[in-house]
C-alpha cells in the first residue's frame, strides 16, 4: 500500500471509529457449523433463532446432494453471464419449475435477489417514470428505485390509502408500486389485496417481493399472491432462491414479456455471470421437497404463531408474524445489544438488527423460526426471555388455537385461519399419492440407473423386476437401453424388460443397437459407427417426459466405455439418475461389489444399494456369507434379492412369484432385509 493511497483512505479510521462508539460497527460471528437449530460456535453449541433458512432445507441431504451432482456435471461456475455462454439446461428448467410454481407464464433468474430486485425496478422504470416504494420495503428495492432514476414516492408502511393519494397526485409516464409481501425486519405482511385494487384502479404496474414467503406462505407455498387468491393479478413477482429454498439466487416470475424484456434489459441479469449449476440444482431439488413436503412450511409458521404470543404474554413487544419472522422491538440499540448477549451466554444466538437496517430508535431482536425447531427448543428460548423479564415462568403456547391469535391481531386474521387450514388440508393430503414412498432421488431425478459388478450377473431381470415393483407403487414406467449389442446372436434386453418388466413398448427406448455381442464402443466401432451420447440422455429426457420413472440399464459395468470420451458411470451422472448396483452371490463378488460402489462414489453418483440376483434356493457357504460382508465392506445395504429363476426366458414371466417380495419398499417392494440376514444367519 504506497503512503499516498493510505493517507487518501485514512478517513476510514475515522469513521470506522465513529461507528464503533454508536454501537454500529458490525462484527460478524463465525460458525463452524452448518444453519440447523443447533449450531457450534467457538466450539460452543448454540440454539440457532436468526437464519433464513426457515424450512431447513440449505442442509437437507437431498439438496446437498443435487448441488453435488451438479457440481460435478457442469462444474462449480457458470463461466460466462446468460446472453453468452452462461445459459444451460439446468437455469431453463429451473426458470420453467419457478414459473409453474408461482402460476406465472415465465421466470427469470439472476445470481441473488438483490440483483433481481435492483435490476428489475431499474428495467422498468426510467426518468420520466415514478415508482412508488413502501417505507419498509428491503434495501436492495430501496437501491434499485434510487438506479432506476425514477421520481420516488415513499408511502406509509402497509398504507393502501396512502399509496392511493400519492399515486392520484404523481403524473409520470409509467408508475411502479413495489413492496415486501413479507417484511423481512417486521415480519409482517402487506395490504395485498388492497394494494392490487389501488394499481389496477390508476393502471399502475405493481410488484412484490416475495423473499419471506416463498415456500413458507400459501396453500402451496407459492407465497402471499398465492394465499391472497391473487395469482394472475400481481404484474412482477420477485422471489429468492436463499431463504426457504436454501440455496443462492433470486428469480423474478410473470408474463412471458416481461420475462423477455428483462432477459434484454435488466443489467443485473444480462452483465452478470450466471447462476452457478450447484445452487440452481440445489433450489430446484429444495423446491421440489418444499412442495411435497407440506407440513414443513405449516410446522415453521406455527411456531412463529406460537413464540409471539408466548412472548408478548410475557410482556414482550412483539410484530405481526404472518410467516417465520418474530420480531421482538427493543428500542435503543445498547438495548437491544445488551438482551442479544444476554441470549448469547445462555446459549441463544439471536443477534440484534440495528439502524441502518431497521429505523433508529427501533432496534430489535428478529427472531426467525425453521420447520425443525423443536417444541424444546422453544422451551428453552421463552425460559430465557423470561428470566430476563424476572419471570420465573412462561407458558409454551404451543397448540394454541387460532381465535385467541385472532382476536390480538384483528389486522390479518385470514393468515391465521389459513395456517390452520393448511393444517387439516395436509392431514387430509396423507392418502398415499402414487410413489409416496419411493426413494425421492427415483422419484425427482425420474429413474434408476441400472450396472452390474460386471456383464451376464443379471441387469436385464433386475431392470424388469424394478419396473414391475415401481408400476406397482402407481408410477408409469418406461425403459431404456442405451446400446443394445449381440443383436445378431438374438440379444435383445430392452425386449426382455419390455415382456417381463410389463412396460408399454412406446415407452420404451434403445437408441443404439449393435450386432456384435462387445462392449458397446468396440460393438460400434466394428459396425463404422460412433454412439453419441448426447443422443442418448436426449432420448431419455423423451422417456421422462412420458413416464413418472425411467429404468435405465446400463452396458456391462459402470466404467464400460460408450465412445472415447463417456463411460456408463458419466452417462448416469448426465442422466442424473441414482445408482443400483447388481450382484451375483458368490465368491468374488465382494471384491467386484465394492469396487463398483467406491467408482461410482467416487463419480459422484449416488448408490441405493445392492441387489443380488441369481440366488440360490440352498445357498452355500459363500453364498451365506458374502451378503453381510458386501454391507460391510462395500458400505452399502443389500436392498433386493432376486432368486434363481430356472424357467425364465421361456415366455414363463417370474414363474408365477410375486417380484415385489425381492425388492425393497423404497422402491416399490415389500423384500425385508431383516429376515433375509436372519435366515441366512440360521443356515450357517
Ligand atoms: C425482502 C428481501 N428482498 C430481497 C432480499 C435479497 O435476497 P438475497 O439475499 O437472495 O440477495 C432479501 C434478503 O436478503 C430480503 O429480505
Amino acid at each position: 500500500v504506497s503512503t499516498v493511497t493510505a493517507s487518501s483512505l485514512s478517513w476510514l479510521f475515522e469513521e470506522l471509529e465513529a461507528l464503533e462508539e454508536q454501537g454500529l460497527l458490525r462484527h460478524p460471528v463465525s460458525l463452524s457449523s452448518a444453519q440447523h437449530p443447533e449450531v457450534v460456535i467457538d466450539g460452543r453449541s448454540f440454539l440457532l433463532f436468526c437464519s433464513n433458512n426457515y424450512l431447513d432445507l440449505a442442509t437437507d441431504g437431498r439438496v446437498m446432494e443435487a448441488a453435488a451432482y451438479a457440481a460435478m456435471k457442469w462444474g462449480a461456475g457458470a463461466g460466462a453471464s446468460r446472453l453468452v455462454s452462461g445459459t444451460t439446461d439446468l437455469h431453463l428448467e429451473l426458470e420453467r419449475e419457478l414459473a409453474r410454481f408461482k402460476g406465472c407464464e415465465d421466470a427469470v433468474l439472476f445470481s441473488s435477489g438483490y440483483l433481481a430486485n435492483v435490476g428489475t425496478i431499474a428495467a422498468l422504470a426510467g426518468e420520466d417514470d415514478a415508482v412508488f416504494s413502501d417505507e419498509l420495503n428491503h434495501a436492495s428495492i430501496i437501491d434499485g428505485c434510487r438506479m432506476s432514476g425514477a421520481r420516488r414516492e415513499i408511502y406509509r408502511h402497509a398504507d393502501a390509502e396512502h399509496l392511493d393519494e400519492l399515486l392520484g397526485k404523481t403524473p409520470a409516464r409509467r408508475r411502479l408500486v413495489v413492496t415486501d409481501t413479507i417484511f423481512s425486519m417486521d415480519g409482517d405482511a402487506a395490504p395485498l389485496e388492497e394494494l392490487v385494487e389501488v394499481c389496477e384502479r390508476h393502471g399502475a404496474m405493481l410488484m412484490v417481493d416475495e423473499a419471506h414467503a416463498t415456500g413458507v406462505v400459501g396453500l402451496n407455498g407459492a407465497g402471499m399472491v398465492e394465499a391472497a387468491g391473487l395469482t394472475g393479478r400481481v404484474g412482477v413477482v420477485m422471489g429468492t432462491l436463499s431463504k426457504a429454498l436454501g440455496s443462492a439466487g433470486g428469480f423474478v416470475a410473470g408474463s412471458k414479456e416481461l420475462a423477455a424484456w428483462l432477459r434484454n434489459r435488466a443489467r443485473t441479469h444480462v452483465f452478470d455471470t450466471a447462476l452457478p449449476a450447484p445452487s440452481a440444482a440445489a433450489a430446484g431439488e429444495a423446491l421440489r421437497i418444499a412442495c411435497a413436503e407440506p407440513e414443513r412450511r405449516i410446522r415453521t409458521r406455527t411456531g412463529a404463531l406460537s413464540l409471539s404470543i408466548g412472548l408478548s404474554e410475557l410482556g414482550y413487544e412483539v410484530g405481526d408474524p404472518s410467516a417465520a419472522i418474530v420480531p421482538v422491538y427493543i428500542g435503543e440499540i445498547a438495548d437491544a445489544m445488551a438482551m442479544s448477549q444476554r441470549l448469547l451466554e445462555e446459549g441463544i444466538f439471536a443477534p440484534a438488527i440495528r439502524p441502518p437496517s431497521v429505523p433508529p430508535g427501533r432496534s430489535r431482536l428478529r427472531l426467525t423460526m425453521m420447520a425443525t425447531h423443536t417444541e424444546e427448543h422453544l422451551d428453552r428460548l421463552l425460559k430465557v426471555f423470561a428470566r430476563m423479564k424476572g419471570k420465573r415462568n412462561h407458558h409454551l403456547p404451543l397448540g394454541a388455537g387460532p381465535p385467541a391469535r385472532a382476536e390480538r391481531r384483528p389486522r390479518s386474521p385470514e393468515t391465521v385461519r389459513e395456517g390452520w387450514e393448511q393444517w387439516e388440508a395436509a392431514s387430509a393430503a396423507a392418502a398415499p399419492r402414487p410413489g409416496a414412498d419411493i426413494e425421492p432421488h427415483v422419484r425427482y431425478q425420474g429413474g434408476v440407473f441400472v450396472t452390474g459388478t460386471d456383464t451376464g450377473v443379471g441387469k436385464t431381470v433386475v431392470s424388469a423386476v424394478l419396473a414391475r415393483t415401481l408400476a406397482s407403487a402407481g408410477l408409469e414406467v418406461g425403459a431404456m437401453k442405451p446400446a443394445q449389442t449381440g443383436v445378431a446372436g438374438g440379444d435383445d434386453d430392452l425386449g426382455a424388460i419390455i415382456s417381463l418388466g410389463g412396460v408399454a413398448p412406446e415407452k420404451a427406448s434403445a437408441p443404439y443397437a449393435f450386432e456384435e455381442a462387445l462392449a458397446p464402443e468396440v460393438a460400434a466401432r466394428m459396425a463404422g459407427a460412433v454412439i453419441d451420447a448426447g443422443k442418448i440422455v436426449a432420448g431419455f429426457m423423451a422417456l421422462k417426459s412420458r413416464a413418472d420413472v425411467v429404468v435405465v440399464e446400463g452396458a456391462g459395468g459402470l466404467l464400460v466405455p460408450l465412445n472415447d470420451y463417456f463411460t456408463m458411470a458419466e452417462l448416469a451422472r448426465a442422466m442424473a439418475l441414482p445408482v443400483v448396483v447388481v450382484a451375483r452371490p458368490g465368491l468374488g463378488t465382494i471384491n467386484h461389489t465394492a469396487l463398483t460402489v467406491e467408482a461410482a462414489r467416487m463419480r459422484g453418483l449416488s448408490v441405493l444399494g445392492v441387489i443380488l440376483s441369481d440366488f440360490p434356493s440352498d445357498p452355500g457357504a459363500a453364498e451365506a456369507t458374502n451378503p453381510t460382508e458386501i454391507e460391510r465392506l462395500a458400505n452399502t445395504a443389500i436392498i433386493g434379492v432376486v432368486p434363481h429363476l430356472p424357467s425364465l426366458g421361456e415366455g414363463a414371466g417370474f414363474g408365477g412369484a410375486d417380484p415385489r417380495r425381492w425388492v425393497s419398499p423404497f422402491l416399490g417392494g415389500c423384500f425385508d432385509r431383516v429376515s433375509f440376514f436372519m435366515e441366512l444367519d440360521r443356515r450357517r
